[in-house]
């Protein structure tokens, strides 16, 4: 067989791309230097399977790398003996406008962690609110546009998103997850465009009770509905900051709608964190100073 000249023609670049403006953000993350599994309080934990902290960490490290790379401002938390969960820095705490809402965890191992993470907002200068209802921070809680989306039926109590509302003075639409795998809201939406009135995202549509389904079409006729192949490896568990999003390498059929819509996807393995139930996202929380 020969090559016609046609066949080895490039195709031009999706035009979309060029139109995308990446945003600098700022992030507060955590190294897993006491990753494990030691308990099960989502269906990917197995703690008789050995977990190997060195490779969390690597892995960890090439998100931490990527993110300089695009340029975003990093921030670190020291992580404490005894938390294994502490890398998942997005169920920290929630914060907007140079205000943090505190996390309260639902399961005792991880409820040590909210006091930890609200000390450091404290330090930071932030003005912290201190929850009084259950709830997971970032995992759970995604600001889209000027509305916040809050997730509730695993983790974060119906209760904290009126706390929230009140404590951030936006609109807060509460979205129900019924499949236990995507427990925490950004295992099941991932934000695409945070800001703007066109503020996306991209979802597992089954993850949802139907009035959150009806509430997710109305809002976001434009959304990317993934397939549970893709969720499977926490595809959504991702960060974006308008144009590239970084996600989990096995997601393929997330990237190459990513790429359809002009953005530039990053894929990253995080396997090992994955272990943990965690992905990208889980490992990042957004720092929003002021307005
Ligand atoms: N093992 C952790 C837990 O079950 C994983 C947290 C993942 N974080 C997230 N933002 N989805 O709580």
């Amino acid at each position: 067989m020969s090559l016609t000249d046609e066949s080895v023609q490039t195709l031009p670049a999706a035009t979309a791309e060029a139109d995308r403006p990446a945003l600098s953000r700022h992030y507060l993350m955590c190294r897993p230097e006491h990753f494990t599994v030691v308990y099960r309080i989502n269906p990917w934990m197995h703690p008789h399977i050995p977990t190997d902290t060195a490779l969390a960490l690597a892995q960890w490290q090439t998100l931490y790398d990527t993110y300089e790379r695009l340029d975003h401002t990093l921030e670190l938390i020291d992580p404490i003996q005894g938390l294994p969960d502490m890398v998942y820095s997005a169920n920290g705490g929630f914060t907007l406008d140079g205000k943090a809402y505190t996390a309260k965890f639902t399961y005792p191992e991880r409820q040590a962690e909210g006091p930890a993470y609200g000390e450091w907002f404290r330090e930071r200068g932030f003005e912290v609110h201190e929850a009084r209802e259950i709830n997971e921070g970032e995992g759970d809680f995604l600001l889209v546009g000027d509305a916040i989306l809050a997730g509730t039926g695993f983790r974060t109590s119906i209760e904290s998103h009126a706390e929230l509302a009140r404590v951030f003075d936006r609109e807060v639409v509460t979205l129900r997850l019924v499949d236990d795998r995507f427990y925490h809201l950004d295992t099941a939406i991932a934000v695409l465009d945070p800001e703007g009135a066109d503020a996306n995202i991209a979802y597992l549509p089954e993850a949802f009770d139907e009035a959150s389904r009806t509430e997710l079409e109305r809002r976001y006729p434009d959304a990317i509905e993934v397939s549970a192949d893709d969720a499977q490896w926490l595809g959504l568990n991702s960060i974006s900051d308008g144009r590239n999003v970084i996600i989990a390498e096995k997601a393929k059929g997330f990237e190459a709608s990513l790429r359809e819509r002009g953005y530039t996807p990053v894929g990253l393995d995080l396997s090992e964190l994955l272990r943990g139930g965690g992905g990208v996202k889980c490992c990042t929380l957004e720092l929003r100073i002021a307005r």
